[in-house]
């Protein structure tokens, strides 16, 4: 199943004010929108950023540097028409969510609470959160004109999910300047039912100039940072290839281990555990465990990443050094950065991989076998 995002940023920013839209603006040392996109990126296979033609440049200055280059397409008068415009870019995905630019606290759990749902069968699904306060329906002059059953209301947020033939069919049927509040009610007038699942304070959108010091406040939630370290080594053997960091690096000797000896990978696992308080890698998949013969270690990192999502933390940065006289390593780093950082679902920049030797001294420098070592920064709730 193909998924994407489309990140509408096309609005002008009028009510937030300032010099810059407001999803250009800095928030914890970044624009804005670098927070809508950090979590999307690590969870759908396209993402399209959709922003008006004379903020390109800027659109692109925020976000490449941490994510490469990126698909941005030109928007429209109207957010609809932005989201027209994404729709037209992202024509293969089986599965599309859009995000408001403008909502830079969305993480990795409500993506994925929101591709489940649609996994399960949903063909529409926003996350919706309660109105804690009495509403009031007023005229142009701010003048009530009566109360609003709050019990029967919910404030529908983004991220939303839809299946791709569902959200495309519902806007082809739409008329050209129809303008509609977001994508839920554009599926909804299609005669498309909705799933709303429960919404977070932390999905506010940045609307006027002062919250931005909400969304600040609301993003730097005590944290406190640990780090973890890891170390593995395994013994050269007969074969053809090792795996190091989840790469395949052609070589005259394979690695014995129960799963693929991924040495690489077993010490970034245990330096998550080692950063989470977890135990080390040996307690989740014990080697006595025939369930592992010849894993891929793919699984055990996917593992810790869970486990530190669940426990509400975060996993910032990582580097990993391999200690091998051969297979020489450079070649393949780059691979290495890229599929670890595919796994853990970080910007690649966070992701580093090195390599030393011992000069020829021990059991690596005899080339027995070979060894690795990583750190893990890892911020967990205080
Ligand atoms: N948006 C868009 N294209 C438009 C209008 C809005 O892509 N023509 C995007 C905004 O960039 C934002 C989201 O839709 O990420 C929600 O819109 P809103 O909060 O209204 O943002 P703005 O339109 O920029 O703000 P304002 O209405 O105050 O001008
Ligand atoms: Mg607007």
């Amino acid at each position: 199943m193909r998924t994407a995002a489309i990140i509408v940023a096309a609005g002008r920013g009028e009510r937030a004010g300032g010099g810059l839209p407001k999803q250009y603006q800095p928030l914890m040392g970044r624009p804005v929108i670098h927070w809508s996109m950090l979590a999307l990126v690590g969870e759908v296979d396209d993402v399209v950023v959709v922003v008006a033609p004379e903020h390109e440049d800027l659109c692109r200055s925020a976000l490449e540097q941490a994510f490469g280059p990126t698909k941005i397409v030109h928007g429209g008068a109207t957010r609809t028409a932005s989201v027209r415009a994404g729709l037209a870019a992202t024509s293969k995905a089986d599965v599309i969510l859009i995000h408001d630019a403008a909502r830079p606290g969305v993480e990795f759990r409500i993506i994925r609470a929101l591709l489940a749902k649609v996994a399960e069968g949903a063909s529409a699904v926003a996350p919706g959160l309660a109105v804690p306060d009495a509403l009031a329906r007023i005229d142009g002059s701010g003048r009530i004109l009566a109360d609003v059953d709050r019990a029967n209301t919910l404030r529908v947020q983004t991220p939303q999910a839809f299946r791709g033939d569902v959200i495309r069919a519902a806007y082809a049927a739409l008329p050209h300047d129809a303008v509609m509040a977001d994508d839920l009610a554009v599926v909804r007038v299609h005669g498309v039912e909705a799933v709303l699942i429960p919404g977070e304070h932390d999905l506010m959108k940045i609307t006027y100039a002062e919250d931005l010091d909400m969304a600040e406040r609301l993003m730097t939630s005590p944290m406190v940072t640990c780090v973890g370290n890891g170390v593995d080594a395994h013994r050269f053997g007969d074969g053809e290839f090792v795996t190091l960091c989840g790469v395949r690096i052609p070589h005259t000797k394979g690695l014995v281990g129960h799963s693929d000896a991924d040495a690489g990978w077993h010490a970034l696992v245990d330096a998550i555990l080692g950063a989470l308080g977890e135990g080390d890698i040996g307690a989740h998949f014990p080697p006595s465990d025939p369930k592992w013969k010849g894993a891929d270690s793919a699984r055990f990192l996917r593992h810790a990443v869970d486990l530190a999502e669940n426990a509400g933390a975060r996993i910032v940065h990582v580097d990993v050094t391999l200690l091998c006289e051969r297979p020489k390593i450079g070649p393949h780093r780059d691979a290495m950065r890229a599929r670890t950082a595919e796994v853990l679902g970080l910007p690649i920049e966070r992701v580093s991989v090195k390599a030393t030797t011992t000069e020829r001294m021990g059991f690596l420098g005899r080339e027995e076998g070979l060894a690795a070592q990583a750190t893990a920064t890892v911020e967990r709730p205080a």
